[in-house]
């Protein structure tokens, strides 16, 4: 039983760790605790009750509240605020009930004037030593009440410390950049506020001591499964107590309760571990893959996508030589990027009207699907359902489909609206266009692209507050995307923003993958994809070899990069000629050999590239017995020869080995202990951009 449940007292513990809470005496829900787990539920500290010194003190600012509100004299972030009708704004919660029902705790608080109640729902995910927390607001009386802000959690780390905080930052074409400063007394904010995840940052964060590393030490992670506007508070009182909200971003944001109606927000998921951010990011791929992700065993074929070798200049003849190159190699999935649906010659129209071009495919697009399969392909398709140019039927036809602020500009972002998603006729009239695609045609991808962020975030009919705008709208895209999900359950979804604009656990409830960056160039792709790890795992990382960045970077280079994620092609096979094609056909091979450990395997980053040039990535299969290292070297200047002996680069040292058991490496003699190839380590030598793939096998 993972929740231990008193009167004003509850313990939440999953496999290895525990949270608790409860009622202090001032009648505040509190947090009591968060980290190993102890022996019996009474080894828990009981809710804290602060004492006030001062006027300035309040006991009220000194407790870490589970879900504080506005109210009473706190000064730190709450998490709800609102505004009843008669303009009041303080909202007091007490406690009315508490209920266990399988593997999840809801307690129930009421405000002491007003029907407006709050349940704040704990979910224990046990194995995964995990906490899903979110909150569900009802308004029970006759006049509605304006929610404010509504987040999903505030998550309290032990008090009286201090804390880095680690998260990813980044802008398009280079995103998910792993940073780690130290927090300071006051807020540090990261947050969205472009109607998507963004490039920027991603809802999620990690605290240590400062003293955690990829094996060792305690750490507390969480994200927020939401797609849309999103924030993280990372607030230090002034009394030293550390603690991360988060929710849906409070900015431009209200919600009308109406009499009758509940608010849930989208769940927050954390966890504690004392062994590391490696230990975190397993934790999370895990989850992701076991619970969320529609084919989360499935292993993903290696696919081909055409963009960068066509762009919009797409048709028949165009593909199917890409096709026949593409078969040749070993390529499993084609998929035909932007450009061919009608009007689409450039970026400047054809959004929205999502059937093919007839000057481009004049038999449509079975002809081409047809051939793909004869070559022994599955086919895949790019589409991007939530824009629209102001250049096509769509748009001359609903002009006020899209977002928008009545009598003022429509920016526009390449050439492109968005349209309004929280509409129930926008909503149907996308799923009918592209269930007719579906259903037509035998496709078996989907690359669901969204390529501008908001303006003008204005909905002039909308039936309530509109700035319900930003929730409503990912309400929208769920619906959607979730509906033609359930019509046809085959197809893999990709989750694209121009790149990594869009990825969180929110979508990938209904997305397979991620486009990880629009960025390919392979050296940069390194730090790109070393910080895209610490949430997310290899099989949702789509990584293609292109043909961008400096021409002395090697294929084989370029191909390992890939190979460390969910390997696609996207260069133009035509220029690679005969001998690049057979050494990318041999790679593939590899990788087909490789990819259930790379996809479904343990994760563990032995040497980052962001910190250094020589870097290296593991794979293990869950049964320890299968494994492969990656190692990459940039440009490292070593020093002069140490005493004749020629310089080395650091030793590697593997991780998750069963240390009893014998294992080779491939490329070194002999079998070794598991615990040798741990401890001992083992010395690769590489050139200045240079990489290298060692297969590693127990006996
Ligand atoms: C942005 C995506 O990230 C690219 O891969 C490509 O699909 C283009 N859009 C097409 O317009």
């Amino acid at each position: 039983m993972p929740i231990h449940a008193f009167e004003t007292e509850w313990v939440i513990e999953t496999r290895t760790t525990a949270y608790a809470l409860g009622i202090n005496q001032a009648g505040l829900l509190a947090h009591r605790y968060w980290g190993p787990r102890l022996p019996a539920p009474n080894d828990y500290p009981p809710a804290p009750n602060p004492l006030g010194w001062a006027s300035f003190n309040n006991p009220a600012q000194l407790t870490p509240e589970e879900y504080p509100t506005y109210e009473d004299m706190k000064f730190t972030e709450p998490c709800l605020m609102v505004r009843f009708a008669d303009g009041g704004r303080n909202l007091v919660l007490r406690f009315q009930r508490a209920e266990v029902v399988g593997n999840e705790l809801r307690i129930t608080m009421r405000d002491i004037a007003e029907p407006c109640s709050v349940t704040l729902h704990y979910r224990a995910h046990e194995q995964y030593d995990l906490i899903e927390r979110w909150v569900s607001a009802t308004n029970a009386g006759t006049t509605p009440i304006t929610i404010e802000r509504i987040w999903s959690a505030q998550w309290h780390v032990p008090p009286g410390e201090e804390y880095r905080l680690s998260y990813l930052h980044g802008r398009w074409l280079d995103e998910t950049h792993l940073r780690r400063e130290a927090l300071a007394p006051g807020v540090k904010t990261l947050e969205s506020r472009r109607i998507t995840t963004g490039h920027h940052s991603n809802p999620w964060f990690a605290l240590d001591r400062g003293n955690a590393d990829e094996a060792h030490g305690a750490v507390w992670f969480g994200v927020l499964a939401w797609s849309g506007n999103w924030r993280i508070a990372a607030e230090v009182t002034d009394f030293q107590s550390t603690r991360i909200s988060i929710g849906l971003n409070d900015w431009d944001f209200a919600w009308q309760l109406t009499p009758g109606e509940t608010f849930t927000t989208p769940s927050s998921l954390a966890g504690y571990t004392a062994q590391g951010f490696g230990a975190a990011s397993r934790t999370l791929h895990d989850f992701i893959r076991d619970t969320l992700l529609p084919h989360g065993h499935t292993l993903h074929k290696v696919l081909y996508n055409s963009w960068e070798a066509t762009t919009f200049a797409v048709d028949e003849p165009s593909q199917v030589a890409l096709a026949e190159l593409a078969a040749d190699m070993g390529i499993e999935l084609f998929v035909m990027d932007d450009g061919w649906f009608h009007g689409r010659t450039t970026d400047n129209a054809g959004l929205g009207d999502w059937w093919p071009d007839t000057q481009k495919f004049p038999h449509g697009l079975a002809p081409l699907i047809a051939r793909v399969n004869a070559l022994g392909m599955d086919f895949g398709l790019w589409v991007e359902p939530e824009m629209v140019n102001p250049d096509s039927d769509l748009y001359r036809a609903h002009p006020d489909w899209v977002i928008h602020t009545a009598d003022r500009p429509r920016t526009t972002g390449r050439n492109q609206m968005i349209l309004n998603f929280a509409r129930s006729d926008v909503q149907e009239y996308i799923i009918g266009q592209l269930d007719q695609l579906l259903t037509q045609h035998n496709i078996a991808f989907i690359k669901w692209d969204m390529n501008r962020n908001v303006s003008e975030p204005g909905w002039p009919d909308a039936p309530g507050d509109q700035r319900e705008l930003w929730v409503r709208y990912v309400y929208g895209l769920y619906h959607v995307w979730g509906t033609l999900r359930a019509r046809h359950p085959q197809v893999i979804w990709q989750s694209c923003s121009g790149g990594g604009g869009r990825a969180d656990l929110g979508i990938l409830r209904l997305a397979d993958q991620i486009w990880t960056s629009d960025n390919t160039e392979p050296t940069t792709r390194l730090a790109i994809q070393h910080g895209f790890s610490q949430i997310f795992p290899a099989n949702t990382m789509e990584a293609w070899v292109t043909d961008m960045g400096p021409a002395y970077l090697p294929l084989e280079f370029r191909m390992h990069v890939s190979m460390c994620g969910s390997l696609g092609i996207g260069g133009h096979l035509a220029h690679w000629g005969e001998a690049g094609r057979a050494e990318a056909a041999r790679w593939i091979a590899l990788y087909k050999e490789i990819r259930a450990v790379v996809q479904l395997g343990d994760m563990f980053r032995l040497r980052s590239p962001q910190e250094h040039a020589f870097s290296a990535v593991q794979y293990l299969s869950k049964d320890r017995a299968e494994g492969v290292v990656f190692a990459f070297r940039t440009y490292q200047p070593l020093p002069p020869q140490v005493r004749g002996q020629p310089p080395q680069l650091p030793p590697l040292y593997l991780h998750g080995l069963d240390p009893e058991a014998s294992y080779t490496v491939e490329g070194f003699a002999g079998a070794r202990a598991g615990a040798s190839w741990m401890h001992a380590g083992l010395q690769i030598e590489l050139p200045d951009f240079g990489s290298t793939v060692r297969r590693i096998r127990r006996l």
